[in-house]
């Protein structure tokens, strides 16, 4: 229950007060003077403006100062004829349905945004701006055309999560791998990666930092402010991607995110409900440079709009219903099955076998077996004896190196599926010794 002590003290349960749109707006749209002056690409530049949002936008501003003014502007539908017009979650009928349902900005509604803010706000020091997100996944996508062209290089951790690689390589960017150890990206190797690219031109760096997919690591405070001062020298902007963080599984203190880190301007943080509410509702919020936020609203406009009423409408209410507390429960309960994982795994290999490091954030245990050079090598073995794990070479950025680890979530499985799953694995890896 440590973590879970933890998490509580940092967090503040956002609520709504009279003045918030006002304090968001101010929060998130003061403009600051930095010294790095982030470089978009050519998407990012042409971005422009509807002329139809800015109209509506302008008939609604006058009319919440008072002024007499009709819309006839935006095509919006009549919210008198939407086809549902209430909304409960888990239960209980939420208020502002009929708000959300309605065309609203690529920000987000004022209400979720004001929340989301002052979460972010009281983990991470700054100032900076925050819109809300469809997901990691998607706002991935457009931070990377927003700031890379096609041919650039992409700065990556090796192993890495291959959603992030699978948008890449379509996109022609190039993943250049950077050597990872048990605290994270290596830091003389991103240098050395970053000069081997030559060219002072802006650099992305993507990066998982808490409970890493695949490797569970999480980066520590040092490394963090090593990795940073790197990416200052040579002209990097960090793209923190940070799914995991409220998944501390042993009570250690939420360490320094990139964004708090962050004195530049340089650099674009991801959060996620996915792994704290639910990926069903596709909700997340991305918080960086205000010009950076600008260009990311401006082009989630003329794709996705902007992420679901209904999504926001739920988060809504779920950051307001005992969410500390829920973050300690989910925290708790996902170390109960690491430490399941784990120990079935001990009871049934030997350390000439297998070992691994234990994740402290996250949900994912990242073995290394010592009985082939190349773990895709057993997975057929595996299947056969019933059980599934994802072999280490998927998570390269160069899908033909031999590697020896396998990822397992613990995540998921029953308490009875785990236990069954460690054995069959520990089964096979015997199997396989004693017929070398
Ligand atoms: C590192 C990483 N980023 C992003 C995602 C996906 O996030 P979202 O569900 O918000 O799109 C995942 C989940 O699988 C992940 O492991």
């Amino acid at each position: 229950m440590a973590a879970a002590a933890t998490t509580a003290r940092k967090l503040v349960t956002p609520h709504p007060s009279r003045h918030s749109r006002d304090r968001v707006e101010a929060r998130t749209t003061a403009l600051v003077a930095l010294p790095f002056e982030m470089q978009f690409s050519s998407l990012g530049s042409k971005l422009e403006r509807s002329p139809i949002r800015t109209a509506t936008n302008s008939a609604r501003a006058a009319k919440e100062r008072g002024e007499d003014v009709v819309s006839l502007a935006g095509g919006l539908p009549s919210a008198e004829l939407f086809a549902m017009r209430s909304m409960s979650v888990d239960g209980v009928e939420v208020e502002g349905a009929d708000d959300v349902l309605q065309y609203h900005s690529g920000k987000g509604n004022p209400g979720l945004l004001e929340k989301v803010a002052r979460l972010q706000h009281s983990l991470h020091e700054g100032k900076y701006g925050i819109a809300c997100t469809t997901g990691n996944t998607d706002a991935l996508v457009k931070t990377i055309e927003l700031l890379t062209e096609p041919g650039d290089p992409v700065f990556t951790e090796t192993p890495t999560w291959p959603g992030f690689l699978s948008q890449l390589a379509p996109r022609d960017r190039a993943a250049v791998g950077v050597a990872m150890d048990e605290r994270g990206v290596i830091p003389h190797a991103l240098d050395a990666a970053l000069a081997k690219e030559t060219g002072t031109q802006q650099r992305v760096f993507y990066t998982v930092p808490a409970g890493q997919n695949p490797t569970g690591v999480t980066v520590d405070d040092d490394r963090k402010r090593q990795i940073y001062e790197i990416c200052r020298r040579r002209n990097v902007v960090i793209v923190e991607d940070d799914p995991y963080y409220f998944l501390r599984l042993d009570g250690n203190p939420l360490s320094a995110s990139y964004l708090s880190l962050d004195r530049d301007g340089r650099v674009v943080r991801l959060d996620s409900a996915s792994k704290i509410l639910a990926p069903g509702i596709r909700l997340g919020w991305i918080s960086g440079p205000e010009l950076f936020v600008e260009k990311y609203v401006l082009l989630a406009e003329t794709s996705t709009q902007f992420p679901s009423g209904l999504a926001q409408l739920a988060v809504s209410h779920l950051l307001d219903r005992d969410f500390s507390g829920h973050l300690d429960r989910i925290a708790a309960d996902y170390r109960r099955r690491r430490d399941l994982l784990v120990t079935t795994l001990e009871e049934n290999l030997d350390a000439t076998l297998a070992d691994w490091n234990l994740p402290t954030c996250g949900m994912f245990l990242w073995v290394k077996q010592h009985v082939s050079p190349d773990a895709r090598h057993l997975v057929d073995d595996f299947v056969e004896k019933g059980v599934a794990v994802v072999p280490g070479h998927c998570f390269a950025t160069t899908r033909d190196l031999q590697c020896p680890y396998f990822r397992l979530t613990f995540a998921f499985g029953s308490d009875d599926d785990i236990r069954k799953g460690a054995a069959r694995i520990a089964a096979v890896l015997k199997d396989k010794a004693a017929n070398e």
